[in-house]
């Protein structure tokens, strides 16, 4: 059960995977005279309390865009300040994430990650593999485009192969080459930061996803304005294209 206020929410309709992009952590620090980096380091905070909340929530799936592929331009010391951060929350939080039975993938090309980094994911994906209660993908040198490339270009190869023919290709064989092969679609998308675009985060998977765009800054994000944006969602109408049901007529009309 979760120990925050969950009373404006109906928990049978809550989304079954929740999708963030987690901005606004070098606005937060420089609001306050403080460098980026400590902007970063708060950020860090915010995601142990947005994995916890959605795991006592119940939902099953969490994706959090945390290194686009774009963000390798930013300043080096910048770089290597979210590089460290991201291997000591993967060395702090793994015992809570196996307490709380929490699986994590990670999505993009982690092959460009320094190698420090990379051992401390692979230790972790391969640590809380059988875990089911909430599977968190932390999506790092991740761009969409990129994603789309990538699923291009196995297919491509499996056609060479023999084992695919091109009039075979549909939309589910193209969700099943992504890096989020293992997981729905986003039913909803959280943007922090007051930011209306996508920055090339999910480009395929958010076709139908609501999205949700807060001036909260990401350090400031916590269980209180998650609920908030949980109960948008549930006013949300989805109509993937068709029409709303009628009511139907009664005889006295
Ligand atoms: C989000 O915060 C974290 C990453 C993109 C890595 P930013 O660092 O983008 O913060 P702003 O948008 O400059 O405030
Ligand atoms: C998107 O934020 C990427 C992440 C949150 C990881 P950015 O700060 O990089 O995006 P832009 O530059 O505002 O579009
Ligand atoms: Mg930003």
């Amino acid at each position: 059960m979760a120990d925050f206020d969950t009373s404006v929410l109906d928990m049978a309709r809550l989304p079954q995977h929740v999708a963030i992009i987690m901005d606004g952590n070098g606005r937060w620090a420089q609001r306050r005279s403080m460098s980026r980096v400590e902007g970063h380091k708060r950020g860090k905070d915010s995601v142990r309390a947005i994995v916890e909340a959605t795991r006592k929530l119940g939902i099953p799936y969490l994706s959090l865009f945390a290194f686009s592929t774009e963000n390798w331009q930013r300043p080096r010391r910048e770089v290597n300040a979210l590089m460290s951060l991201l291997r000591r929350y993967l060395r702090t939080e793994i015992e809570r994430m196996m307490h709380n039975e929490v699986r994590v993938l990670a999505i993009g090309d982690v092959s460009k990650l320094p190698p420090s980094v990379r051992d401390e994911l692979d230790s972790a994906i391969e640590r809380t593999r059988d875990n089911q209660r909430l599977t968190v993908g932390l999506c790092v040198s991740y761009g969409g485009r990129e994603d789309i490339v990538n699923a291009a270009r196995a297919l491509g190869a499996e056609v060479e192969a023999g084992r695919l023919r091109p009039q075979d290709i549909d939309e589910a064989a193209v969700s099943r080459s992504l890096g989020t092969a293992s997981m729905p679609d986003p039913d909803l998308l959280i943007r922090t930061s007051g930011e209306m675009r996508i920055s090339n985060f999910y480009l395929w998977q958010l076709a139908y996803t609501e999205i949700y765009v807060t001036d909260a800054l990401w350090p400031d994000f916590r269980e209180a304005q998650y609920v908030e944006a949980l109960a948008h969602y549930q006013q949300r109408d989805r109509r993937f294209g068709r029409v709303a049901e009628e009511a139907p007529r009664s005889a006295a009309q």
